[in-house]
């Protein structure tokens, strides 16, 4: 049997025969082999949305406790709507990407406004919801809701580009219609969400992307790269940038009473609404110190001593990597005011766990906490 396919590609014949015959399988395989996953039991399209959201970008195992909480936290889309995205962050802070944070919680306040508080049961409504791509709006249309609409994470499409060793890199477009074309071929209209998750999990368990299993996968037969020899060869990716390093200054700014300085980044920004002890770039040419007065200077008018240097911490990113260089300071001149940032408190050190960081600058909470009080420079 042969689907109708909304991207026509050349599947290999091998394939474009067997194409009805190979959903049975996996189903089989996911319905004996699928872990145990909190987010596969009362498959309310909520808890199967902010399952989708959570794992994006982030491993199965780190994501479980964070889902646990923020599910008791906020279980339902009204219950996140009403909460300061404040909390929301907080709940979030450690599992990174925190755009999907802010996206979620706008989006909760749109299924409110716009859907009557339900969740919308069509792909093109789902899009449409803040921090919902084609994936996870194919995840939720299919797998809370039953539509026939494939949802392909980097695991399915490892798995996929294998199955009929197809060539190109997936990050490119031309590839991505290819191994589209082919899941929209195979996907089964009776059991499309069973369907995109047990590929995901076939990726993340099975068709590993060195030393895949393969003396246990449903497809194995019908693989053309295991046929070949060839698992490792595919995807296809091309040779990856270098990925930069900067070196960041970041001031642990205390005024007499002992309370520290804190400023919260622009909504709009990289970790966008998340506390930070504030600083910046160093630019090439200025010493690490220097650098750190000058943004103090730049993003809240302040002018500071800068003193010994706390900590270093490395911390890499998707795209770059940083070392933190956190100096202690003191504030010499100028008046606080928000100039790059959404907003400036200075805060007592056992108030610091209540404001959402990121993990570096929780790095650094932690060294103040276990040197004491940040204190005297
Ligand atoms: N990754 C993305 N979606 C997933 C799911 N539903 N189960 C396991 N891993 C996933």
């Amino acid at each position: 049997m042969i689907f109708p396919m909304k991207h026509p590609i050349c599947l290999p014949d091998d394939v474009t025969e067997r194409v009805g015959a190979l959903a049975g399988p996996l189903l089989d395989w996911f319905a004996r082999d699928a872990r145990d996953l909190p987010w596969r039991h009362d498959r309310t399209p909520y808890r199967v949305w902010v399952a989708e959201v959570m794992l994006q970008q982030t491993q199965v195992d780190t994501v479980i406790p964070y889902y646990a909480r923020f599910l008791d936290r906020f279980p339902s889309v009204e219950a996140l709507a009403s909460a300061p995205l404040h909390d929301v962050l907080k709940v979030w802070e450690g599992l990174g990407y925190y755009a999907r944070a802010r996206n979620l919680h706008a989006a909760a306040s749109q299924v409110l406004t716009e859907h009557a508080g339900h969740l919308p049961a069509s792909y093109a409504d789902l899009l449409n919801l803040p921090g919902l791509g084609p994936y996870a709006a194919g995840a939720v249309a299919s797998i809370a809701f039953g539509l026939p609409v494939v949802a392909l994470d980097g695991n399915a499409r490892r798995v996929l580009a294998r199955l009929c060793a197809i060539e190109g890199d997936p990050r490119r477009s031309a590839t991505q219609r290819a191994l589209q074309a082919l899941a929209e071929a195979l996907l089964p209209p009776d059991a499309p969400g069973r369907f995109n998750e047990a590929l995901i999990e076939l990726g993340a368990t099975v068709c590993l992307p060195r030393a895949p299993r393969c003396e246990r996968c449903p497809w194995s037969a019908a693989c053309r790269a295991h046929r070949l020899g060839q698992e490792e060869a595919f995807p296809q990716s091309s040779p990856r940038r270098a990925v930069p390093h900067y070196d960041v200054t970041a001031a642990v700014t205390c005024d007499d009473a002992g309370r520290i300085l804190i400023a919260q980044r622009a909504y709009d920004d990289f970790l966008g609404g998340m506390w930070e002890f504030p600083g910046g770039k160093k630019e090439d040419g200025e010493t690490l110190e220097d650098g750190l007065a000058r943004e103090m200077k730049e993003e809240l008018d302040i002018d500071v001593e800068v003193g010994a240097l706390l900590t270093a911490v490395k911390h890499a990113y998707t795209h770059f990597r940083i070392t933190l260089y956190a100096f202690r300071c003191r504030q010499v001149g100028g008046t606080l005011r928000c100039i790059e940032c959404a907003d400036a408190r200075w805060v007592w050190p056992h108030e610091l766990g209540e404001y959402p960081m990121s993990v570096a600058n929780q790095k650094i909470v932690q060294v103040l906490q276990a040197g004491g009080q940040a204190g005297t420079l």
